[in-house]
Formats: C-alpha cells, structure tokens, sequence
C-alpha cells in the first residue's frame, strides 16, 4: 500500500485550485437513473468514489464516459438492465444507496445491498428506507439486501418527516419524490449545499422543486425528466481542509473557486483563531494574523452549522494553538480515531465519548501515522506540514476515497511532500 512522506517546512505560498464536490457528484451521478435522456456532469473530481459510483451505475446498465482528464461525466440511462445493486460493489462506498431512491422512482423495483463506508460509526439507512415507505414503497431487508416495489408501479407523494437531518436520506427521497405521483413533503430536510446543488440540477431536468435549502422541500411529481449539463459545485470540504494549510505552517494561499457561504461556521471559527481570510475575484487567501493560533471551541452540526466532515482537520490545527480547545463531534458517534495518530506526533488530546479536550503544545513531532478514515487521514497530513521531521502516512487509499492529486496541490504551494509507491 502507498504512503505519503510530508516533511514540515514552514511557510506556503502560492493558489490551489479546489475540485468539484465528491459528496455533490456522488448524488448526481444517481440522478442519471431517473431519465432515459443523457446527464452530463462538469466540474467532476477524479477520485476513487467517483469510479466506484461508474462501476455501480454501470452494472445496472448506465453508460458513464468520463472525459475531459475525468473532468467531464457523460452519462446515459437509456436502460436499466440490472436491478440489483450488488454487495461487492456497494460495501465500498455508503453513497451507494443513493441509487436505492430514482432506481424504486423509475423502474418500480430495486434490490440494493446495505452498505458500507467509512468505518465512523453505526450509520444505519433506516431514514433512507422510511422516507421511501413514506412515498408507498413496500420494503422487504432479506440477506443483507433492501428489496423494495411499488404495488402500482409509482411511488405516491406523500409526507416525509425527518427525526433529525439525514443528508443522504434528503437526497434519495428528493430524488424519488421528483417522478412521484402526486406531491411530496420533506420535512427536517437536511439544508447542506450538494442538495441545493442536487435540486438545480433536478429542476434542469424538469422537476417541480421548492425549499431547498430549508428544512420543508416541497416537490411536484412529474411524469418524466428530461437530460441534462450541470457543473458540480465546489468541495467545501477540500475548499475547508486547505485553507487550514497556511492556518497551521504560515504563509499565505489563495484557494481559487473558495466562496466563504459554502462554510460561513468554519470561517467564524478560522476567524476566531485568528486566521484571515479575504474573498478575492478568484476564491479566498488565506493567511493567519499572528504567529500563534488561539485555541477554540468547536461543536459539529448539519449545514449550516461546522461540519462534522472538518473536524479532524481543524484539531490538527489546534494541537499546537495557544490554550485549551474542546471539540464535540455531535454527528458521528465514533470520529476521533485520529486523536491517537496526532498524538504519536505529539498532541496532547483527551477523549471522552463525544468530547475531545485539546490542549496545544508549541510543536508536534514528525512519526509514522495510520490513516483510519478518509477525512483522518487528511488532518494527519496537515499535522505534518507542521512538524518537525518527517511524518509518514499510511493507508492512504482513504485519501484517494476523497482529495485529487494531495500531492500536487500541496507541493504547488511549497510543501515537502511525496507519495511513496508500495514495493
Ligand atoms: C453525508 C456525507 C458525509 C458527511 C455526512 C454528514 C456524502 C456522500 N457523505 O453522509 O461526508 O459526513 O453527510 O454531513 O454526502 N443516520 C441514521 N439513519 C439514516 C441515515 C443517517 O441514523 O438512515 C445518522 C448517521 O448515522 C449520522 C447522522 O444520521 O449519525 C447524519 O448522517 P447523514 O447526514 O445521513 O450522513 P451521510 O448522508 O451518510
């Protein structure tokens, strides 16, 4: 298995430019199966999720021609031919149920493996499943398999409500809903931007949609969808994970496509740690005001509040920020796998279910690191542009899941850092 060697150098200077959203494209890619007619989607990142969403939609007989470098995803849809999504291919990535909602929507039956994913907690579909029943499906669960029909052939608008935002379970219901008979209610929809992202896209292909963005999204069934171009809006996330780059080691970088809407919480938090951040014509510089960081108080929530999926980037930050932080991860209940790791470097960080209590110190110390999860893994590299020595990370095909050429980027901007090919 590869590693990646980062050597803690000071100061970077330079632009970076961001990708589209992987968590954005891995819905879109979906919506394919809701038309006969062509989707092509633009701005697409080149990661391994996104070819294991291709092989997904093209065991159920999507064609998907990536071109353009993988850039540009031309999709078709014309038949489905396969309406099982089997296990192999599904336990690689949780995003694959997203194929659960237009299959059911458009063909009437579905049968889809329950899935797998990052290892972050129990992360059950069972929200997926309810709003689907919501809308008339009959779901049976037999060896490991969601079976799912419609009696009449269409799923029925109906109600839907949310105990708590499901960010995957708004996404499949909306793209169920978007061929419905009949009008359909989300309510306590999850409000982040790759469902706003999703619905423009859906609108582009014909579907009645209102209130993305809010916790009601109102959608008026329509009896087909039409094809479709739409660019995939820029990863917040990788937007988030780099602007902590010159937070963390100096310099100042320039992120170009960075707006500061996608992640107003990280930004009021960056800002609180002393980190400046200016919109220029291109995306955000960033730069930090003064030699130390102040230490902060994080809590994770759904859009708009800080993402969970920044979590453990922004305690790589604070392992050497000045004082004591107290970060609550409120989403997922077992996401401080990378306190140990950052602590082989050094950090010193106290963990207590949900709470992990940070206290800085004034330098972590290169080691060898294990990537435990795809977000993880990220923060253990950030961690190493900042210490002294080397840092080698392992397992980095989390990172592949989630970040296009890590590497390229950061040496663009100054970094010591190289992949190293496994023997
Ligand atoms: C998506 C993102 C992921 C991000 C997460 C939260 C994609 C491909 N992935 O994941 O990067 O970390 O949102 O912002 O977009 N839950 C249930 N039952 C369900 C569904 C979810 O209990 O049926 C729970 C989960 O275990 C978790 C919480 O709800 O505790 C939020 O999860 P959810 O928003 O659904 O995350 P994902 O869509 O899987």
């Amino acid at each position: 298995m590869d590693s990646i060697v980062v050597t803690g150098n000071g100061p970077l200077s330079g632009q970076i430019p961001i990708a589209g959203a992987k968590n954005a494209c891995l819905t879109l890619m979906p919506a394919t199966l809701l038309s006969e007619e062509p989707l092509t989607l633009t701005n697409a990142p080149r990661l391994s999720d996104i070819r294991t969403m291709t092989d997904l939609l093209g065991s159920l007989g999507a064609e998907v021609s990536t071109l353009h470098n993988g850039k540009v995803l031309a999709m078709s849809s014309h038949h489905i031919n396969n309406h099982m999504a089997h296990y192999d291919i599904v336990r690689k990535m949780r995003a694959s149920i997203l194929v659960l909602g237009p299959m059911l929507a458009r063909e009437g039956h579905a049968v889809v493996s329950l899935p797998g994913g990052c290892a972050i907690g129990a992360r059950p579909v069972d929200l997926h499943l309810r709003a689907l029943e919501s809308m008339g499906a009959e779901l049976e669960l037999k060896d490991g398999y969601v079976h799912a029909s419609t009696p009449s052939g269409r799923l029925t608008g109906g109600t839907v409500e949310f105990p708590f935002a499901s960010v995957g379970a708004t996404e499949n219901a909306l793209m169920a809903a978007t061929l419905a008979k009949g009008t359909t209610v989300l309510k306590g929809a999850a409000r982040e931007p790759e469902i706003v992202d999703l619905a423009r896209c859906l609108r582009k292909m014909g579907a009645r949609i209102e209130g993305d963005g809010t916790e009601t999204i109102t959608i008026e069934g329509v009896d087909r969808l039409n094809g479709a171009t739409h660019p995939v809006v820029t990863d917040r996330i990788e937007l988030g994970t780099y602007m902590l780059a010159p937070a963390i080691c100096g310099g100042e970088v320039e992120l170009l496509g960075g707006r500061k809407d996608l992640l107003s919480a990280f930004c009021d938090k960056l800002d609180e740690a002393g980190v400046e951040i200016d919109q220029t014509e291109q995306g955000l510089r960033v730069k930090r005001r003064a030699d130390h960081i102040r230490a902060v108080n994080v809590t994770t929530e759904p859009f708009p509040g800080f993402p969970t999926d920044l979590q453990a980037q922004m305690m790589a930050l604070l392992c050497t920020a000045d004082g004591v932080s107290v970060l609550e991860e409120t989403i997922f209940e077992n996401r401080f796998m990378h306190a140990p790791e950052l602590m082989r470097m050094g950090a010193t960080i106290d963990v207590h279910g949900g709470t992990a209590t940070v206290t800085g110190v004034r330098t972590l110390k290169g080691a060898p690191v294990m990537a435990t999860d795809l977000r993880a893994s990220v923060s253990l590299i950030l961690a190493g542009l900042a210490a002294e020595g080397e840092t080698t990370v392992s397992r980095v095909y989390h990172l592949d899941r989630g970040y296009e050429h890590v590497v390229r980027k950061l040496e663009g901007v100054g970094a010591r850092i190289e992949r190293v090919k496994a023997q």
